[in-house]
């Protein structure tokens, strides 16, 4: 192993640019040299490439976003823009790639592999935490802090006006980020695209806490669950209370990362690195019980990861 390509990939992550940094740092102290392609896989097949040094990396690891930029390469699906990628890997004779991203980036990272001996590590970074094989996420606990500071300022005006607020989350097709978030804001309800949303079921916990003299609520709401427009139009109708939606979106996403979130970054781009240097492909990295390891790169894109539904429940009981 001499030289490490590092690409970002996909959705941005808080901690992403700490990843970088580290993944950087830790190969450079095992004597090789680190490349970073740009704008995620558009860069590899249009061989965007500079190089990465431990000083060139200073000054990022509070940073949210990604420094190498990214994207979702439409191109990328395709077999040529695969090709093209692993001949720009070849052409810059990069012997480990390190690609820091979710479930897409790791699904096409493994595509790449077929067409290239450039051994790949996937770092998993991705707000959703939905990805399997590791507990959690480079990003995830940064998204997570966001909305709960942004939802205990609408806990203010909910108290003020005796309202009900949807707030939705990220998650387009999980409820990782609206569960941890519901539970950590005292939710009344909380809504993932996991289970179908009942609406006579939400009317009437709120009609109960109305009676216990509760009256203001809040509802975390993954933005999979539906049009939660349409779902404040139809409470507000059913329960005679005032219904507001309120939508984090992007914020979420971005931001300086955690504490945990960098620590995450550190140790996975530790062990990333190690894989590589250990001439070991195919592989992810991941969180297990508190331990960081390497696991199967096509275990992990081929699982669901499932979510702790019994959180739901806890939550109810928290609720009440
Ligand atoms: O993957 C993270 C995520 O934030 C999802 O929760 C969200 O649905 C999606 O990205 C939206 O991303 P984009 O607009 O960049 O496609």
């Amino acid at each position: 192993m001499k030289r490490i390509g590092v690409v970002t990939s996909g959705g941005d992550a808080p901690g992403m640019n700490a990843a970088i940094r580290a993944i950087t740092r830790i190969a450079y102290s095992k004597g090789f040299q680190v490349f970073g392609f740009e704008r995620g896989w558009e860069g590899l097949m249009m061989n965007l490439v500079r190089p990465l040094t431990p000083r060139s990396v200073g000054g990022i690891i509070q940073l949210g976003g990604t420094i190498l930029h990214t994207s979702r390469s439409l191109q990328f699906r395709r077999k040529e823009g695969r090709l093209k990628a692993a001949r720009n890997l070849a052409r810059n004779n990069v012997d480990g790639l390190a690609v820091i991203g979710g479930n897409g980036s790791f699904n096409a990272a493994l595509e790449l592999s077929e067409y290239t001996d450039t051994l790949i590590a996937g770092v998993p970074a991705t707000i959703d935490n939905d990805i399997f094989g590791t507990d959690e996420t480079i990003g995830f606990d940064t998204a997570v802090n966001t909305a709960v500071v942004e939802i205990d300022k609408i806990r203010d005006t909910a108290i003020s006006h005796e309202r009900v607020f949807i707030v939705e989350v990220m998650g387009r097709t999980r409820g990782f980020i609206a569960a941890a978030v519901g539970l950590t804001v005292g939710a009344e309800v909380i809504l993932v695209p996991e289970v179908k949303p009942e609406k006579e079921k939400i009317i009437k916990r709120l009609e109960e806490n109305s009676a216990k003299g509760k009256r203001s609520g809040i509802i975390v709401a993954a933005e999979g669950i539906g049009d939660t427009r349409k779902l404040a139009a139809e409470i507000e109708k059913s329960t005679g209370t005032e219904v507001r939606l309120s939508i984090l979106g992007y914020a979420q996403r971005g931001g300086s990362p955690t504490a945990r979130s960098r620590l995450l970054a550190n140790l996975f781009a530790n062990e990333a690195v190690e894989l590589l240097s250990q001439e070991q492909g195919k592989k992810m990295v991941g969180l297990q019980k508190g331990k960081v390891t390497g696991i199967d790169l096509e275990k992990a894109c081929k699982t669901d990861k499932p979510l702790d539904l019994t959180l739901l429940k806890l939550a109810d009981i928290l609720a009440t």
